[in-house]
């Protein structure tokens, strides 16, 4: 380190997710060549916490489902799991390491993989089984340093090995993993993208899928490398149904008569603002629902024309 060198602190990357943007601040300092981050290029997931937001919809229901299966197949030590049926196997050479789940914005993607989490979480206790789940999202990892970036891809991996033990078993959430991974026939594609493409599929090659499982998610899949595709599984993961979006926005919508209005009737209108928001165009989604219950909010209780 250079003491006499100018620091830049609060070394920010924007991480733009569906139209949202979060921050993440990492707190660091630049200073000339050198580089000290102290963020970790990952966020861990708590997945001990029930999420109270969550309403169960039997689209995202089977999609959940069908990720706890597979991942309690890989991680999981009882009879019939992965290990049982391979128990001499070389796992760096098991070819399956994940899945891209591919679905619209705003679909549940991100939401279900996390809950997917808390329930292994808790399944797998019973075995002495912990399960972490490490949120990767490109703001974690894109930097506008040379080599950083791979670096920074390069640490996941490790902490993934390195931070756990016999009993951890750790969800790669690669969240919106198009906006990271570029095919290499797109125009955007730099050469730095092209490194931090080899640097992912090394990994993911030495990955043993009993220890550590990709789960990316995407709603662009044709501007996924074809590398991605060879290595992970892509599945896709529907929206929710108009029915099932006239629930979720129940949950915005009081219990109790307001301004002479049932929450029967509430909800009905709350279900044509999403039928006429669809008709306008606009794709199914959580947000959507969620949207149109607070416009029922906002112009029937608060009385917003
Ligand atoms: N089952 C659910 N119940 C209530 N809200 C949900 C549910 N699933 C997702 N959401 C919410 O809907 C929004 C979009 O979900 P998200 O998982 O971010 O979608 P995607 O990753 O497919 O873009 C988020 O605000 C999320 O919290
Ligand atoms: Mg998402």
């Amino acid at each position: 380190m250079h003491d006499s060198a100018p620091c830049i602190e609060d070394v920010s990357g924007v991480y733009v997710s569906d139209g949202e943007v979060n921050q993440i601040v990492e707190r660091g300092a630049l200073c000339r060549t050198d580089m000290a981050f102290d963020g970790a290029p990952y966020t861990t997931i708590d997945l001990s916490e029930i999420d109270t937001q969550m309403k169960s919809v039997p689209t995202q229901e089977a999609f959940i489902g069908k990720m706890v299966g597979a991942m309690r197949y890989f991680f999981g030590r009882r009879d019939g799991s992965y290990s049982d049926h391979f128990p001499q196997q070389n796992d760096e050479n098991f070819p399956f390491k994940g899945f891209v789940f591919n679905g619209p914005p705003g679909s549940g993607k991100t939401e279900g993989v996390k809950e997917a989490g808390r329930r292994l979480h808790r399944e797998l206790a019973n075995e002495g089984i912990e399960v972490r789940l490490f949120l990767i999202g490109p703001g974690h990892i894109s930097h506008k340093n040379y080599g950083e970036s791979e670096q920074r891809m390069r640490r996941v991996f490790q902490d993934a090995r390195d931070k756990g033990n016999n009993n951890t078993r750790t969800i790669l959430l690669f969240d919106d993993v198009d906006t990271l991974l570029l095919s290499r026939d797109d125009s955007r594609a730099q050469e730095w993208t092209g490194a931090l493409n080899s640097e992912f599929f090394h990994a993911v090659d030495k990955l043993q899928t009993n220890h550590t499982m990709i789960m990316a998610t995407t709603n662009k899949e044709q501007s996924l490398d074809d590398a991605v595709k060879s290595r992970l599984w892509v599945e896709d993961a529907p929206a929710p149904t108009l029915d099932e979006m006239k629930t979720i926005a129940g949950s915005a919508i009081p219990m109790k008569i307001v301004n002479g209005k049932t929450p029967d009737e509430m909800l009905k209108l709350a279900g044509e603002r999403i039928e006429h928001h669809l008709a306008d165009g606009r794709d199914a989604s959580f947000r959507l629902a969620r949207m149109a219950g607070i416009e029922v909010l906002i112009r029937e209780v608060v009385g917003w024309e």
